[in-house]
């Protein structure tokens, strides 16, 4: 059903613009409440290869506007988007790509595959599904274009496999957390309804 994928799509994409667009310049010159994220280039360090660009309402971003990780205190602790992907992952993937994303004899490991993998690749993955029609046994990788479970946490899934690509993440889950975003429980009300 490609309108509704398109209409999932649409809606985790919309919210990463808006996300980006939200974040001008204004933001920067005035800092937010101390238990608030805040933008200043020392807080946007994170552990791993990949430096966040930019942060809005919890959400990291690289300098391409995609979804990217913010990891700290040696890879205890992780952005909310990060935690959130952990448990999606596991509700949804780890059945067939193993614990950690580390792969199964069915399907691969995603710590491998995610190298290089921008979002609009990944996302069109996830949505459209995938399937190996040379290998010896049938590989198929499912469409979640319909599962709101999968569809509403892309950008969350996506940044914790870029997370455990990267290595900025062990496996098991991460120790500790940032707080949970009033504008995920909001984006996350209008995706699910
Ligand atoms: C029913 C088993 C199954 C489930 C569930 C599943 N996958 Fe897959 N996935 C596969 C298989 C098999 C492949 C390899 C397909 C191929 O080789 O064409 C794959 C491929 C992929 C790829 C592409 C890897 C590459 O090297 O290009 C990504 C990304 C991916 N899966 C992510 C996910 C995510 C994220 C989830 C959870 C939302 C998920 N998968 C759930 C079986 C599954």
């Amino acid at each position: 059903m490609p309108c509704t994928t398109d209409v999932f799509a649409g809606i985790a994409r919309a919210g990463l613009v808006i996300g980006i667009l939200a974040a001008g310049p204004a933001s920067a010159a005035n800092p937010a409440p101390s238990s608030a994220p805040q933008t200043s280039p020392a807080n946007l360090k994170s552990d791993g290869p990949t430096q966040p660009a930019k942060v809005q309402d919890g959400q990291y971003t690289d300098a391409n506007g995609d979804p990217t990780y913010h990891v700290t205190d040696g890879g205890k602790k992780v952005d909310w988007y990060t935690m959130s992907g952990y448990l999606r992952y596991n509700a949804n993937c780890i059945v067939c790509h193993g614990p950690d994303g580390m792969g199964s004899t069915y399907a691969p490991s995603l710590v491998d595959a995610l190298k290089g993998m921008d979002y609009a690749h990944f996302a069109g993955i996830i949505t459209g599904g995938k399937k190996d029609v040379n290998a010896s046994q049938e590989l198929v990788m499912p469409a979640f274009g319909d599962n709101r479970n999968v569809m509403c946490y892309m950008p969350d899934i996506y940044t914790y496999l870029r997370a455990r690509s990267d290595g900025a993440v062990g496996r098991n889950r991460p120790a500790e957390h940032e707080p949970k975003p009033a504008a995920f429980t909001k984006a996350e009300d209008a995706c699910m309804k």
